[in-house]
This record gives structure tokens, C-alpha cells and sequence, in this order.
């Protein structure tokens, strides 16, 4: 039986999740958070959708057996898109929560959309993508662009320079000047680089991601569990990660700092 003291765990393939953990934090600010990242087996967006999805079940299943997390934040689009109606089914009292593209902002911000949604692979050809993408299809213009290996940039640290401009506007140059109005970023990596982006595309391109959302869903189901503190205790935060590589959590405590 989960205690309102209990921790709140936060999971992706690696640090990406860190861009969610941030907004959580700060709409939870009295919740004990434990974030995981799978580093050790990231990439997860290149993988066939059973192993992102045997992945993410065995690493849930061990937060909430052996480490009594009070309520789950999947922080990745990926493990999100092959695992989390599953989980649902498996743990229908845990309040839990996934993200995915946040295309509904982004379509409903204009009169014309034309939006680009970037994401890895698995997270293009999911059934979760595609039937958003049907809900949206008749009143926007939306573009897929997979970006495999983009994530590994923000894993080794790398949030600016020359190697990753040019990564960058390889995957967009094909659609500047094709009047794209958003961009979605369907990766929880990608924030980390929305500078970048952004002055690729230029000013007028409105970026989306699903943070926000997300955080505001993880309070609203936590407060309907009746597991939201409201004592003056002062949350805390503590970096796991699957790899035993000490960079990994000196490079998670700093992108939760910037
Ligand atoms: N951060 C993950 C996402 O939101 C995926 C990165 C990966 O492991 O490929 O999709």
C-alpha cells in the first residue's frame, strides 16, 4: 500500500526525462523524486518496439515492487509509446503517467498548420503517434522527421557546437522555407537542444514539446490518489542510472541545472 511519503519515480532511456523532471519539480516541489535513466541500454528509439517495451516493463515493475515509488512518470516518448498501455493494466491502482507528442498545441496555435514532429523511430511508427496524427490530419499538415541519433548528442553531454548544427540542419533544411509553422519536439531528449533548433528555423517557428502537459497530468492523478503532500517538507531529487559510468549522474545533476 503506497504512503503519501513515498517517492515519485521518473524513468527514460537516459537523461532526456531530466527536461519533464524539471516541470514536475517545480508544480510538486514537496514530492520526493527518483529519476532513472537507462543509459546503460539507451538508445531506446532504434530498438525493435519488445525490446523498448521488455526494457521499460522490467525497470517499472522494480520501482514500484522493490522501491515503493508512490505513482510513475514514463518520461520518454519511446517506452511510453510500446509500454504503457500495458502497464496501465498491469498496475491499475498506480497512478501513472506517459508523454507524447505534443501536436494538439501546436495544430490548435494557428489557422494554417504546418507542423514538423520530431521523434525517434518507434516513436513515428507506434499506433500512438499515428492515431494522433489521424485526429489532427484534416486541419494541419503534419511531417514527420525521425531523428535516430540525435539523442546521443545530449547523452554525451553535447548541447551546442558545429557536429550537432550540422546534424541539425541536415534533418531541417528540407522543409525551411516550406512555411512551417511549429515544430514538435516528440522526443524528451530534444529540449536540451531547442536553442539550437530554434535558430536553425528562426524566430517565427513556434516550438512544442510535452513537459508542461505531462507534469500537470502526474499532479492531477498523484491529488486524485490522495497521494499529494502538503506537509513543509522540502522536496528531494536522486539521480539513478543503469550505467555505472560516474558521468552519467554528474551530467544528469547538471542538465537538471541549467
Ligand atoms: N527520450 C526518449 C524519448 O522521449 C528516447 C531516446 C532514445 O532512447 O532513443 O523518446
Amino acid at each position: 500500500m503506497a504512503q503519501i511519503t513515498d517517492p515519485i519515480a521518473v524513468f527514460d532511456s537516459g537523461m532526456g526525462g531530466i527536461s519533464v523532471l524539471k516541470e514536475m519539480t517545480r508544480m510538486m516541489p514537496k514530492e520526493d523524486f527518483i529519476y532513472f535513466g537507462d543509459s546503460l541500454h539507451a538508445p531506446y528509439g532504434t530498438k525493435t518496439t519488445e525490446e523498448v517495451r521488455q526494457l521499460t516493463i522490467g525497470h517499472i515493475a522494480d520501482f514500484i515492487e522493490n522501491k515503493h515509488a508512490k505513482a510513475i512518470a514514463v518520461a520518454c516518448n519511446t517506452a511510453t509509446s510500446a509500454a504503457v498501455r500495458i502497464l496501465r493494466e498491469m498496475y491499475p491502482d498506480v497512478p501513472l503517467v506517459g508523454v507524447e507528442p505534443a501536436i494538439k498545441p501546436a495544430v490548435l496555435d494557428c489557422k494554417h498548420p504546418r507542423v514538423l514532429v520530431m521523434a525517434t523511430p518507434v516513436t513515428l511508427k507506434e499506433e500512438k503517434f499515428h492515431n494522433l496524427e489521424a485526429i489532427y490530419d484534416a486541419q494541419a499538415d503534419i511531417i514527420p522527421v525521425p531523428c535516430p541519433g540525435l539523442m546521443e548528442f545530449i547523452e554525451q553531454g553535447i548541447l551546442e557546437g558545429e557536429e550537432l548544427d550540422s546534424y541539425l540542419k541536415d534533418k531541417l533544411s528540407p522543409y525551411l522555407h516550406t512555411n512551417i509553422t511549429g515544430i514538435v519536439l516528440g522526443c524528451t531528449h530534444y529540449p536540451f537542444v531547442k536553442k539550437d533548433i530554434q535558430a536553425i528555423v528562426g524566430p517565427s517557428v513556434k516550438i512544442f514539446d510535452g513537459s508542461f502537459g505531462t507534469a500537470k497530468e502526474l499532479r492531477r492523478r498523484v491529488t486524485e490518489a490522495g497521494l499529494l503532500r502538503s506537509d513543509e517538507h522540502a522536496g528531494t531529487v536522486a539521480f539513478l542510472n543503469s550505467s555505472d559510468d560516474p558521468d552519467k549522474i554528474r551530467l544528469s545533476e547538471y542538465l537538471y541545472s541549467i
